[in-house]
């Protein structure tokens, strides 16, 4: 908690944070419930289906989703649902400077989807002149773009102080096999993180209400809609990879590093989040019902995924290039290797 509470007085006070801090506790049974329904609303199959159908829109002309206008000045700690005020704040500011490197994230991405699918790299890294100067942002980030100002507008509504950012260095285009391995791992780790912060966004949304709920819905509702549009792009690009081979694969990979003692992205990725959202100070309420958000959100993304067949996405992006139909396996790239 000490960590914490300096993190949160980074900006300078720690005193007159909140007009009202008496929270609501919901039990596990209502956060459940809470959890459920927002599931159903979100994330359902309909949802998941409409989001990657637009994707092809969005090759054609990119429209970024405007946000429904949020009443700032109407939020206030009396909108946080059964979290300490203190460790409500910790999080928003270790998932603002998470957020903020979104220029670097978007280029490395586009960088690794260039020669493969430069439509796909248009979406999410823009255009770019011929020396690699940026002309144009892509609507990933028009999108993600607004995600870290909104997380510190929140800060400096909670705490009347200017959030100092600390944004966390994003990891910069390293070719290392062949385009197609680097873009496929590449691509799961992309969508591991947009995963964890739908989960994040869902999780927070469950436990606030108000303006400041409205606040996290735009959120998530941007973030389930690139999580899907990169999930369901990658069924088509990378058709023999099952949901199945591909939870698998990142399972054993994840085990043999941790038994090696070797560095992966995927864990490091997870170390840092567990850092900077302070998760050794959350109680065992909040880190069970987070663990339950994943479970099932991943089952929802699961059932979808399972339902893609080959011939729907032939039908959105056409048939996947002869190269790219080919599984990356174990045998083929050095990384699987221990
Ligand atoms: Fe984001
Ligand atoms: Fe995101």
């Amino acid at each position: 908690m000490v960590n914490i509470i300096q993190m949160v007085s980074r900006s300078g006070s720690q005193g007159g944070l909140f007009k009202d801090d008496s929270t609501i506790n919901p039990g596990f049974r209502q956060t459940h419930q809470q959890l459920q329904r927002l599931i159903q609303q979100y994330l359902n199959q309909r949802v998941l289906c409409d989001r990657l159908e637009d994707l092809p829109r969005q090759f054609q002309v990119a429209q970024p989703r405007p946000w429904r206008p949020i009443h700032w000045k109407s939020i206030d700690a009396s909108q946080i649902v059964g979290i300490d005020p203190l460790i409500f704040i910790a999080i928003l500011a270790g998932a603002a400077d998470t957020e903020h490197p979104i220029r670097d994230y978007t280029q490395t991405s586009r960088q690794y989807l260039a020669p493969l699918h430069p439509a796909m790299a248009k979406f999410v890294g823009g255009t770019t002149d011929a020396q690699g100067t940026l002309l144009e942002p892509g609507l990933w980030e028009k999108e993600e773009r607004q995600h870290s100002p909104a997380l510190q507008k929140l800060y400096t509504q909670f705490t009347g102080l200017k959030l100092r950012v600390v944004p966390h260095e994003a990891r910069s285009y390293q070719p290392f096999a062949n385009p197609e391995l680097d873009l496929y791992h590449h691509g799961l780790h992309r969508i591991a993180t947009e995963y964890g912060a739908t989960c994040l966004y869902l999780w927070l949304t469950a436990h606030s209400v108000g303006q400041l709920r409205a606040v996290f819905e735009e959120l998530l509702i941007d973030e389930i809609n690139h999580m899907t549009k990169f999930w369901g792009y990658g069924r088509w690009a990378y058709p023999s990879v099952s949901c199945f081979n591909l939870l698998n694969a990142l399972l054993s990979k994840a085990l043999t590093k941790i038994w090696h003692r070797e560095a992966s992205s995927l864990l490091h990725t997870l170390r840092r989040m567990t850092q900077v959202l302070h998760w050794e100070a959350w109680s065992f309420k909040h880190k069970a019902t987070f663990l339950w958000t994943l479970i099932l959100s991943l089952q929802q993304m699961y059932q979808w995924s399972h339902s893609l067949s080959p011939e729907y996405l032939e039908s959105l992006f056409g048939r996947p290039h002869q190269s790219e139909a080919q599984a990356p396996s174990e045998a083929q790239d050095p990384k699987f290797r221990s």
